[in-house]
């Protein structure tokens, strides 16, 4: 069956049904970015064999398991930052607060894998206490991974990372769990960025006490 709109229109004066396949990547890439949102985003940090630090920020990234705890995100192709994680099998997943949006963004920048980039953003690397990757010494926060898996999917290729380790700065910690207020992380919106809303429970919800949902 034909879809509604051949390409996205200036205004929508009818629903939009399509087959995304139907639409350009680009028109594709900007509806559904704009649709699954917020994302959180991995700034990734590895290192290659040869020792050139690399970071880049992956938005195409969530938590996927939590016992034993596997994050998990897409690399658009192969880039400098799955080359590393292949060759190593390691990599750290830095949370960014806002005071790190410029820093995160500047790491975006197609570069030569020799190229630093936590020189390129003016960020400190530090040793990762259980990988041979760096932290980003100024993130509140730290998953270090090891590689679990490759899996390819259309374009992409998810890598999934299972947790060895996990830092949490005291700055972002209040009442038995990290304050996401004080987290404050990037997001993303669409090509946009974004920040958290206002964070709440419903009142009578049982999702306080639901381990697996
Ligand atoms: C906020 C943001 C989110 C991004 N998310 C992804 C992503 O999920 N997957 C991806 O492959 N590239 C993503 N990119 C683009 C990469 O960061 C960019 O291609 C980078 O140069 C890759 O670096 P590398 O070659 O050092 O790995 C994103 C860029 C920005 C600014």
């Amino acid at each position: 069956m034909a879809g509604s709109h051949a390409r996205p229109p200036m205004d929508l004066d009818r629903d939009l049904e399509i087959d995304p396949a139907e639409w350009s990547r680009p028109d594709t890439y900007d509806l559904v970015t704009a649709l699954v949102v917020p994302r959180p985003i991995a700034w990734v940090s590895t290192v290659s064999p040869g020792g050139h630090r690399n970071l880049a920020p992956h938005s195409y990234f969530n938590l996927v398991a939590d016992h034993p705890v596997h994050v998990a995100f897409s690399s658009v192709g192969v880039k400098d930052t799955l080359r590393n994680i292949r060759a190593t099998g390691e990599f750290v997943v830095n949370i960014a607060g806002q005071p790190l949006l410029s820093a995160l963004d500047a790491t975006a920048a197609d570069v030569e894998p020799e190229c630093d980039e936590f020189m390129i953003a003016g960020v400190t690397p530090e040793p990762a206490r259980c990988v041979q990757a760096p932290r980003v010494a100024e993130a509140p926060a730290h998953f270090e991974c090891v590689l679990a898996d490759e899996v390819p999917v259309g374009n992409c290729i998810l890598i999934i990372g299972r947790v060895v380790h996990v830092h949490v700065a005291p700055s972002v910690w209040s009442r038995r769990r990290v304050d996401p207020a004080a987290l404050d992380p990037t997001v993303r919106l669409s090509r946009r960025y974004g920040m958290l809303a206002p964070v709440f429970t419903p009142e009578e919800s049982p999702s306080p006490h639901v381990l697996a949902e």
